[in-house]
């Protein structure tokens, strides 16, 4: 299993420690959440923090843009490092032709879909992701409560992955925590991205540790 602490959920006052603290754990990728105001209701960090990052993270930068027309900024953010870019579905007139836009900045392409956006939206573009990330809350803030539907849903993803022969991996982003997180991968889960699970527990290294144990 792959974690990726959700930066969002770090002490923005006291970031070079808590992406220190990441590096120095057992987690695997840094995921960071942009968020405009528009397509979510609220608005996280743009390039220069995530330049920021990119300059202390040891670790692939794993970019989850939550904004409208995504394409005007595939290009700045591959330039801020990102190892993977995943748009909204919902957010793409032309997903397919952004797809690409991603890939070639030389990133690995992922699509989000909000907790209504069934899985089948994505048959014909399928094989050409990296990641579908698969909100389990709806986007804009941490800390919500995990959607339990959303375990039909990845059992339909990973039916839809296998079937088509895509190499997708199936990552899950929304109120993720050591008491699910089990569970999600057996239903299929490749990826899991924790914000408060993992920044708002008593020992953060510890806790990634122990999602680390479910693998
Ligand atoms: C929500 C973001 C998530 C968020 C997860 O819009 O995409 O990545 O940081 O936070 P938790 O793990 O606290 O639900
Ligand atoms: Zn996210």
């Amino acid at each position: 299993m792959i974690l990726a602490p959700s930066i969002l959920a770090a002490d923005f006052a006291h970031l070079a420690r808590d992406i220190d603290l990441v590096n120095q754990s057992e987690a695997d990728w840094f995921h960071l959440d942009v968020m405009d105001g528009l397509f979510v209701p609220n608005i996280s960090f743009g390039t220069p923090v995530c330049k920021s990052i990119q300059q202390l993270a040891q670790k692939p930068l794993d970019m989850h843009l939550m904004i409208q027309q995504p394409e005007r900024y595939i290009e700045l953010f591959a330039g801020c490092g990102a190892a993977s870019i995943s748009v909204h579905y919902e957010a793409c007139v032309h997903l397919h032709r952004t797809i690409d836009q991603i890939k070639s900045a030389g990133c690995a392409a992922g699509v989000a879909l909000n907790p209504h956006t069934p899985v089948g939206v994505l048959e014909e573009v399928i094989e050409l992701l990296d990641l579908v990330c698969v909100m389990s809350v709806n986007p804009g803030f941490g800390g919500q409560k995990f959607i339990p539907n959303t375990l039909t849903k990845i059992k339909k993803l990973k039916t839809l992955i296998t079937q088509s022969g895509s190499h997708a991996k199936i990552e899950i982003d929304g109120g993720v925590g050591l008491q699910n997180a089990q569970g999600l991968m057996e239903a299929g889960a490749d990826v899991l991205v924790a914000g408060s699970a993992v920044f708002n527990a008593d020992h953060p290294k510890e806790t990634i540790s122990k999602f680390k144990q479910l693998a």
